[in-house]
């Protein structure tokens, strides 16, 4: 809700009154109690009609954000509650559309805020003017101006931690636009005495104490300085360090500042080797040393700090050691040197150090102006911002703070002059009858100070240029006798002095009755301090350095240059500057800033009444107030009057139709304003006593309450008349949408059972037509069945009846065929196909035959019996053909080798079938047998003679002859025979002589034994009883065992077709004469070679061993 508020008049949610105007009673206490409750209220500000009174509240006020500075922005003057940022915007908007330069001049006493408040102004006017990156960079400018000022120009002091030690004067100059251009700077007496002396609890210029706190350590070693403040005379001890000020941080943002301002490197650099060399000059000490002449002179203690200072700034150290012994005056082509004692050599290092700093800081001010002058020729807009040292009171007050006091005279005289001229035009202008008020004007004392004749300063200048001794004592006599009858001058030493008496004014000074009070000022220094001299020596010296810097501040050190004529005193310099700024603020729409210190403690909430009083008093603010109020208190144009009161008249409210004046007449005949209380100007409406305007605002806010309550009430009935007709509407809604519900239920309940009457009528419809349609189904179907049974039995019957008519015509048919057949087969017989495949197999079983029997032509195998190959068969059908042609193959060869043989062959070969036959696979000694031809005579009986006998012995034809073994039956032992086989007879003859010794026929050998063995061993077994049997049966052995028994068994089967018994057996009986002997053939060692052995067991076994 608060951001809501609309504030539309400073009368709005008023603490205490914002315009001082409009205080009632008027006078010193009510003024100072509504400072104080506004104070105490956090409003720092006050008016006195367009006049701000600000006081230092010494903290942070949340009341300059930039959303300030939005609301302040374009608005009218009274419309908001009092603020530095109303003045400001006014100033720029007047400045802006009305082509109107502006002053805005900022007045009050040391530590009230005035630095602060030119700030605030300078600030706000860069947020509300144009903007743009070349606009901006002029702001910046300007705005980082004022640190590196204050660095170089402000100090500590009882009454302000950062006091401004110098006046300055800033044009800030616009285009038509508005956009800000550029600046001047004007700076005015910069109390330089600061520099080598302080008073105790106060501090030198910021700058000293920041490069010792700020600089790195390698920037100090250049500078040749140590961070130790202790080791520098000129830096007062007590009070190096200021609470809550960050020296350091500041160095750095003053060296931004000066970046930003646009120093180059090696101009900031040389600032600061000045800013040394003046630091070092005061460490620089003097001892007296006694000359021949009896004078004392002074010489340098310790040359080191000079060797430093010399390096630093590039003088030749002998140069400026003989500047500090030695004073050369020049006068009329003649040039005396006088030595320096230790008091004058110290006054002339004082003297160096303030003049080599006070010119450092007008050649910044400079070097800053070149950087911010305007760049184009344009016509320029300027607003200028007056923060000037304020009127100062100290216990020892000197030079300066006179000059600094009459300064301030100046400007409350200005003002003085401004305010009242200004409120004159204003009654002009609206036609309003001017009455005369008393103020004090202070422009008596300005004359006691400035006037040409018998002014201070006048007087001061005729003693520094009067020849002879001068002295501050000489200075003050002459002021005794001058100024001895102003009504504003006191001292005691003037003879008609009203002072005689007075104890708390020394004999040493002279006091001053300014505006704001009576200040007493010591006359020592001011001569000096008005000279200001620099001895010539030192001048030159730093015109010799080769630091540019410090070269280009001495100018008049340039000996081409000697200029014999004293400069212009301090004084009158700056009464000549003072009075150009004032002629320039003349020129200017003036905009009043008036501070005010609230305590002298530098701290937040507290409000020293009496303090405040004394300002107020000096600062002629009551006067102020007074005037403004001459006659009428308060003033507004039409418009905004009668829009603020209109709701108290009728006529008026809500709406004046017509020309405003009009308006607010009607409205103040309406209220029987007495006459006498108001007065009609041309565009304002002035009114006499704050009393009245009170009761207006009473009435107005009366009234509005009243409206409010009137707004309240009907926005209540029409919020509740609203909300009942939207209750009601909604009901109806409601109501239509419920019925709606409802309807749409019921009808769903009857559709439902609608339709439930509706299925079960349905249904029951259905059920009866399919009863009847079932029925009439079933009656069709029984038809149809009837009728498919009689079609059926019908059918059947002539089925049947087809059938076997059918059956008949197929068997006749049938009958036919089979005749037709067998008579067409009959006739075609020889033509069907049977035959062919009968004929096929046949002749393809020819061919096969053929084939077979012409490859068996070629595959024949040899004509030997032995040979057992015979080809393949080709076809297993052939089988038994060809194992039968194998079989009479073989058999037909077998004859085919057979025709081959004799007749002699032919029995050689029946012979061998016949052993063949006896012996095969019976007696081992066969398959030996069969490769031997049968001889039959190995022995040729006829041709040997000795067998003769024997030849003729036996007259038939040999079988056999052949020498054999006879086995002794007594001992086993073999005895040679030869036997003989004839056609009858068997035949043993010895073999020596060849004599018969048995003969046995044939027919009476019964059996022939022998073994299976592979031996010649045979047995000849007799008939029993026959007369060759006597002797017993014969046991032979041969080697033709085999010949011998198949000849024996042929010739006996050819004489006595019996076949002979041929016994093989490994154990026969022989029989021996009686005995029956067995011969028993046993598996024989080798020992005999292949040869069996026979031996006589005992009288029943032979036993022969076979190998
Ligand atoms: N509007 C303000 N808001 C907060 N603090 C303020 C304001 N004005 C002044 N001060 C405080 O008061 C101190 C002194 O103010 P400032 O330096 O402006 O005084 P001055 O009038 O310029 O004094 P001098 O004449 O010695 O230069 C400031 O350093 C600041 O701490
Ligand atoms: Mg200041």
């Amino acid at each position: 809700m608060a951001k809501m508020e609309v504030k539309t008049s400073l009368l709005d949610d008023m603490i205490g009154v914002g315009d001082m105007v409009l205080l009632e009673p008027l006078n010193e206490d009510s003024f100072i109690n509504n400072l104080k409750k506004r104070f105490d209220h956090n409003e720092v500000y006050t008016y006195i009609g367009s006049v701000v009174i600000s006081i230092n509240p010494y903290r942070s006020l949340p009341i300059y954000t930039p959303e300030k500075v939005e609301e302040y922005r374009n608005r009218n003057f009274y419309e908001l509650s009092p603020h530095i940022f109303a003045l400001s915007d006014e100033a720029y908007r007047s400045l802006r559309d009305q082509d109107k330069d502006q002053c805005i001049l900022i007045t009050g006493e040391s530590g009230a805020g005035k630095t602060e408040a030119s700030k605030l102004v300078m600030s706000y006017v860069a947020a509300v003017c144009g903007k743009g990156a070349e606009v901006n960079q002029v702001k910046e400018q300007l705005l980082q101006s004022n640190p590196v000022l204050e660095a170089f120009g402000n100090a500590k002091t009882v009454r302000n931690d950062n006091s401004s030690r110098f006046g300055k004067y800033m044009d800030i100059e616009f285009d038509f636009k508005g956009d800000p251009l550029g600046g001047v700077i004007s700076n005015y007496l910069l109390e330089k005495s600061r520099v080598v002396k302080q008073p105790r609890g106060e501090r030198n210029f910021h700058i000293f104490y920041q490069i010792l706190s700020g600089a790195s350590e390698d920037f100090l070693c250049e500078l040749k300085l140590e961070r130790d403040f202790s080791r520098y005379n000129y830096l007062g001890l007590d009070s190096a360090k200021v609470n809550g000020v960050d020296d350091a941080a500041n160095f750095r943002t003053v060296r931004n500042a000066m970046q930003i301002v646009g120093f180059m490197d090696h101009e900031t650099q040389s600032v600061f080797e000045v800013v040394a060399a003046v630091l070092k000059l005061g460490n620089i000490e003097f001892k007296p040393e006694s000359r021949v002449n009896g004078l004392d002179e002074s010489k340098i203690k310790d040359k080191n700090e000079l060797k430093e200072i010399c390096e630093l700034t590039g003088i030749d150290q002998s140069v400026l050691e003989r500047a500090f012994s030695f004073r050369t005056v020049e006068a009329k082509q003649e040039k005396v040197s006088t030595t320096l004692n230790v008091a004058q050599a110290y006054y002339a290092r004082d003297a160096l150090a303030k003049n080599l700093y006070s010119r450092l800081f007008s050649w910044l001010v400079t070097r800053i102006n070149e950087s911010i002058k305007a760049q184009t020729k344009v016509r320029k807009k300027v607003m200028g911002v007056l923060d000037i040292y304020g009127f100062e009171i100290f216990e020892d007050n000197s030079f300066e703070q006179f000059i600094i006091n009459y300064c301030n005279e100046k400007l409350q005289q200005i003002f003085i002059e401004l305010t009242l001229k200004e409120e004159q035009e204003e009654y002009i202008r609206e036609g309003i009858e001017w009455t005369h008020i008393e103020y004090f004007n202070n422009a008596i004392i300005c004359d006691l100070i400035e006037n040409n004749q018998t002014g201070i300063l006048a007087m001061l200048d005729e003693e520094c240029l009067r020849p002879g001794t001068v002295t501050d004592d000489t200075f003050l006599e002459k002021l005794n006798q001058v100024c001895a009858t102003h009504q504003h001058f006191e001292s005691r030493m003037s003879k008609c002095s009203r002072f005689l008496n007075d104890t708390t004014l020394p004999h040493s000074c002279f006091r001053i009755q300014h505006y704001a009070g009576k200040v007493m000022y010591q006359v020592e220094g001011f001569v000096d301090k008005n000279n200001d001299l620099l001895y010539r020596d030192l001048s030159q010296a730093m015109w010799k350095a080769s630091h540019t810097l410090i070269k280009a501040l001495f100018p008049e050190g340039n000996p081409a240059k000697i200029n014999l004529k004293r400069p212009p005193t301090a004084g009158s310099q700056f009464k000549a500057s003072v009075a150009t700024l004032m002629k320039n603020l003349q020129t200017k729409n003036p905009n009043y800033i008036r501070c005010i210190k609230p305590n002298d403690k530098k701290a937040a909430h507290i409000f020293n009444d009496a303090l405040v009083c004394h300002q107020i008093r000096y600062l002629g603010l009551l006067e102020n107030v007074r005037v403004r109020r001459a006659g009428y208190a308060f003033r507004q144009a039409y418009e905004p009057c009668l829009e603020r009161y209109k709701m108290l008249c009728k006529q008026t409210w809500p709406h004046w139709r017509g020309p405003a004046r009009a308006g607010v007449e009607v409205l103040f005949n309406e209220l029987e304003i007495p006459e006498e209380e108001f007065s009609f100007g041309r565009s304002k409406i002035f009114i006499r006593n704050p009393r009245t305007l009170f009761k207006l605002e009473d009435l107005r806010k009366q009234r509005l309450e009243d409206l409010a309550t009137l707004i309240e009430k009907i926005y209540r009935g029409w919020k509740c008349r609203t909300r009942f007709l939207l209750m009601k509407k909604s009901q109806i809604v409601i109501a239509s949408w419920y019925r709606r519900y409802a309807q749409q239920k019921k009808y769903q309940k009857i559709k439902s059972s609608a339709i439930v009457v509706q299925s079960y009528i349905r249904g029951w419809k259905a059920r009866k037509l399919l009863r009847e349609l079932k029925h009439q189904k079933r009656c069709n179907e029984a038809a149809t069945i009837i009728a498919a049974y009689w079609h059926g039995t019908q059918a059947r019957r002539e089925l049947k009846r087809l059938k076997e008519e059918a059956r008949r015509k197929h068997a006749v048919a049938v009958i036919w065929a089979y005749w037709l057949g067998l008579k067409v087969r009959r006739e075609y017989r020889k033509f069907f196909r049977a035959n062919a495949g009968r004929k096929i197999y046949e002749f393809t079983l020819q061919r096969l035959m053929q084939k077979y029997f012409l490859e068996m032509k070629n595959k024949m195998p040899s004509l030997s019996p032995i040979d057992k190959n015979w080809p393949v068969r080709p076809y297993l059908f052939l089988d038994s053909t060809h194992k039968e042609l194998k079989r009479i193959f073989h058999l037909w060869r077998c004859k085919k080798y057979r025709d081959q043989f004799t007749d002699q062959q032919k029995l050689i070969y029946e012979e061998k079938l016949e052993a063949s036959e006896l012996f095969k696979d019976k007696k081992a000694l066969y398959p030996a047998s069969v490769g031997q031809p049968f001889q039959g005579a190995y022995l040729e009986i006829s041709k040997n003679p000795k067998y003769k006998k024997l030849k003729d012995a036996v007259d038939e034809k040999i079988i056999i002859a052949e020498v054999v073994n006879k086995i002794n039956r007594a001992n086993g032992k073999a005895t040679s025979r030869i036997f003989l086989l004839t056609k009858n007879n068997v035949l043993l003859a010895d073999q020596k002589s060849g004599n018969i010794k048995s003969e046995v026929p044939l027919g009476d050998v019964t059996k022939v034994s022998m073994s299976s063995q592979n031996d010649g061993f045979f047995a000849v077994h007799l008939k029993e009883g026959s007369g060759a049997a006597s002797k017993g049966d014969f046991l032979l052995s041969s080697d033709h065992l085999i010949e011998m028994a198949t000849k024996l068994y042929r010739t006996t089967l050819s004489q006595t077709k019996q076949k002979l018994n041929i016994e093989i057996s490994d154990e026969f009986l022989v029989q021996f004469r009686q005995d029956k002997v067995c011969v028993k053939f046993i598996q024989g060692s080798q020992k005999n070679g292949n040869i069996p052995t026979c031996k006589r067991k005992n009288n029943r076994l032979l036993e022969v061993a076979v190998p």
